[in-house]
């Protein structure tokens, strides 16, 4: 019997495999010198050449699907160690050259927002594969990393009745049920939203598991068109019992360093094609995405408070000349503005994380502070990307707890459980939100979150 391989498998062995017979499947990138037929399968970047003994009656073109079976090589080309002489092909499907030419796998560079028109071509392109792969690699890394520190991972829903950042901007859940709208009655019997957070199911499940995980999907109808912003997107939500401030950003820095240190260690090849290309989609010079990486391995993140964050912004206003569009002062929000100067050029592309923020412009379950004005949340920023993590230590203590859900006028109804758990063995305890989508544009170092994403979803649009 003859087994088949990925070309991934293949390349992997190399030369070990010299004469050996067998078949591999793939679509064909290139075609060169009536010889030459290049093909890729998406396991790796690389391609493997297949070299011709005859001439094939049929024409070959780009994009075909095709079986070979033939005997590895060593390759007398720079190109690679190892090909594959050609023995027997089958064709699966021969791609019309009219097609190719107007579609984004025609061999020439396409600008991204031609393969954003293409979406469900995206995966057939040598770049896309390469984010995929990473993303994949990424996700997998994720589940190690908390199943080794034994995190449980939580399902939490996706269909709930509460609004866990309160900013209002969440999707409802309707049926399309004639009965639903005849009885005017909602299908759970209360309106109910698409989440936009785990945290507060995940609160529940650590007061008797100690520490969990979530990593899914969340939903927010934020009205943001950014390079930064998603209305469907995915979360990694660690929540962690007996856990304080300090706690929770040594996790995440930890996290953080040791998912871009596997990334560099195994997925090497995705990320120096992507490195050798970013320069010209960012539109800037001496762009190095490996570099940046490396950065941030390097150093300690630093650590500020958002009062210090302040008067830096004050400062560099002053001293620097810079003029930002959104006025700084003391309660304010940080904007992406602040978010990027901060790290990119007043701490010189090393991650920064801000703490205490003021409780106004904060969501009710963070742990207030003796000052009585600030919260012990923490914000994770990134060059180029701004924010990737929010978190905090939350709020333990049930009267302080009531008085603010009070205070800012949300609806107990739908909180009660969320009170309830301060009376059954309430404990000090916190997490934090990562953005998976912004961390894995962040790594591969796309401009653009909508092409790490393999069906974007953002406002006035769901193409496919
Ligand atoms: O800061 P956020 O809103 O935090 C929470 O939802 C908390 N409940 C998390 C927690 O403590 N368990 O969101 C967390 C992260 C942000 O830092 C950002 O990286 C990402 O989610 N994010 C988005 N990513 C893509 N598109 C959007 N519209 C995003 N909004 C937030
Ligand atoms: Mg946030």
């Amino acid at each position: 019997m003859i087994n088949k391989y990925s070309i991934k498998e293949i390349l992997d062995k190399g030369i070990l495999f010299e004469n050996k017979k067998l078949i591999v499947e793939g679509w064909v990138r290139s075609f060169r010198h009536s010889m030459f037929i290049i093909i890729n399968d998406g396991s790796t970047v690389k391609n493997l050449q297949i070299i011709l003994s005859r001439n094939l009656k049929k024409k070959i073109t780009v994009g075909s699907s095709i079986r070979v079976m033939g005997i590895i090589k060593k390759s007398f080309g720079n190109e690679q160690d190892i090909e594959l002489k050609l023995y027997e092909i089958k064709f699966y499907s021969l791609v019309d050259n009219n097609i190719i030419q107007k579609s984004i796998i025609q061999p020439k560079t396409h600008s991204l927002e031609k393969t954003r028109e293409q979406i469900h071509l995206r995966f057939q392109t040598t770049i896309f594969g390469c984010i995929m792969r990473i993303r994949n690699s990424i996700s997998f890394f994720i589940h190690e990393y908390f199943n080794k520190r034994h995190f449980l991972y939580l399902h939490t829903p996706i269909i709930t009745y509460s609004d866990c950042e309160g900013t209002g901007q969440i999707f409802q859940v309707i049926s399309t049920s004639k009965k639903e709208k005849d009885d005017n009655k909602y299908f759970f019997n209360r309106k109910s939203y698409l989440s936009v957070s785990g945290q507060l199911e995940a609160e529940c499940a650590i007061m008797g598991l100690g520490k969990i995980y979530t990593f899914g999907p969340v939903f927010r109808a934020e009205n943001s068109n950014t390079k930064r912003h998603l209305s469907e997107f995915w979360m990694v939500e660690p929540e962690i019992a007996f856990y304080h401030l300090e706690d929770n950003i040594n996790l995440a820095e930890n996290f953080l360093k040791l998912t871009i240190r596997y990334i560099i260690d195994n997925c090497i090849e995705d990320l120096s094609f992507l490195n050798k290309n970013v320069e010209k989609w960012n539109k800037k010079k001496n762009f190095s995405i490996l570099k940046i990486l490396e950065i941030i391995l390097k150093f300690s993140f630093y650590r500020v408070t958002y009062t210090e964050v302040i008067k830096i912004l004050k400062k560099i206003e002053k001293t620097k000349n810079v003029n930002f569009i959104y006025p700084v002062y003391w309660g304010m929000d940080l904007q992406s503005e602040h978010e990027r100067y901060l790290v990119e050029e007043y701490f010189n592309g090393i991650p920064v994380v801000v703490f205490n923020y003021p409780s106004s412009i904060k969501p009710f379950y963070m742990r207030m502070n003796d000052d009585k004005k600030t919260v012990r949340a923490m914000d994770i920023l990134f060059p180029r990307i701004g924010e990737i993590i929010g978190g905090s230590q939350r709020e333990e203590r049930y009267e302080i707890l009531i008085n603010r859900i009070e205070k800012l006028k949300l609806n107990i109804d739908t909180l009660w459980w969320y009170l309830d758990l301060r009376k059954f063995g309430s404990v000090p305890h916190s997490g934090f939100g990562l953005g998976f989508d912004r961390f894995v544009q962040f790594i591969t170092g796309m401009n653009n979150i909508r092409d790490v994403v393999p069906f974007p979803r953002t406002p006035g649009y769901t193409k496919l």
